[in-house]
């Protein structure tokens, strides 16, 4: 069945007239794809895990071994999902709009899969690895390990090249995302809870510079009450009839 409403028709036409767009996404645009959000009360990874002994820089100096094997399993989550409708209505869009920037939180590299050319990773890729110590990236097959694999060059345990908790974000991504949100003039804010900053203030400096701002959302948010549109429905129903309303 295809959708239809008021909002979905204006986010179209917002799309329409818009020069530079900025689309916004989070956990929620992958969670169609069996990939659990961070936030959902009850299957939300921080409502069963301890982001503190999982995802910041001492936990894993503390104990190696358990937060490489917690990525280990999330990694495999992720191999084995596929990129949903709302990945590959995004990806549609990318093509039919060259002003479009994709900025996404997610690590899970669903977006380049479905097809998106160019996505500003705000907090990493989980499929790829670093050296803990210098930073490099180092392409490996880490499939099977049970603990990190050791640096080739320094011998410093290697890590997922995610951004964890306390840590800065990479900053030429950043600062790419930041100038595409105070230069655009529409942007969609989709599946976030809008609560991580730096991320969710690329939403405040759009506004500031004056653009549209749409939520594409089932629950409301923090944000909700700014947004010009506000699409309550999974991303992957509101894409694809946003996309089919812009033909
Ligand atoms: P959250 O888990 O905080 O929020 C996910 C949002 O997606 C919620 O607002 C849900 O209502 C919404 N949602 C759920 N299903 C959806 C669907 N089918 N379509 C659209 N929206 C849906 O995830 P993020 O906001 O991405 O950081 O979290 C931000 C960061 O916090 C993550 O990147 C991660 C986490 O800690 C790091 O790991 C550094």
């Amino acid at each position: 069945m295809r959708r239809t409403g008021p909002e979905i028709d204006a986010l179209a036409a917002a799309l329409r007239s818009s020069v530079r767009t900025v689309i916004l996404t989070g956990a929620g645009v992958s969670a169609e794809s069996g990939i659990p959000t961070f936030r959902d009360p009850q299957d939300g990874l921080w409502a069963r895990y301890r982001a503190e002994d999982l995802a910041t820089p001492e936990a894993f100096a503390r104990d190696p071994r358990l937060v490489w094997q917690w990525y280990q399993w999330r990694r495999e989550a992720i191999a084995a999902a596929k990129p949903n409708a709302a990945h590959l209505a995004i990806a549609a869009l990318d093509r039919l709009l060259p002003g479009l920037a994709l900025v996404t939180q997610n690590v899970d590299g669903l977006h380049q899969q479905a097809g998106s050319r160019s996505v500003l990773e705000l907090h990493g890729n989980i499929h790829r690895n670093r050296c803990s110590r210098e930073n490099r990236l180092i392409d490996m097959d880490a499939r099977g390990t049970s603990k990190p694999p050791r640096c080739p060059s320094c011998g410093a345990n290697i890590r997922p090249d995610v951004v964890w908790f306390g840590e800065p974000l990479p900053p030429q991504i950043l600062a790419a995302s930041q100038a595409a949100a105070a230069n655009c003039d529409l942007l969609i804010a989709v599946g976030t809870s809008s609560m991580v900053l730096p991320a969710a203030d690329l939403i405040a400096l759009a506004r500031s510079a004056g653009a549209g701002f749409a939520e594409v959302n089932p629950q409301e948010t923090l944000v909700s009450s700014q947004a010009d549109i506000c699409l309550r429905m999974p991303a992957g129903e509101a894409f694809p009839a946003v996309l089919a309303a812009l033909d």
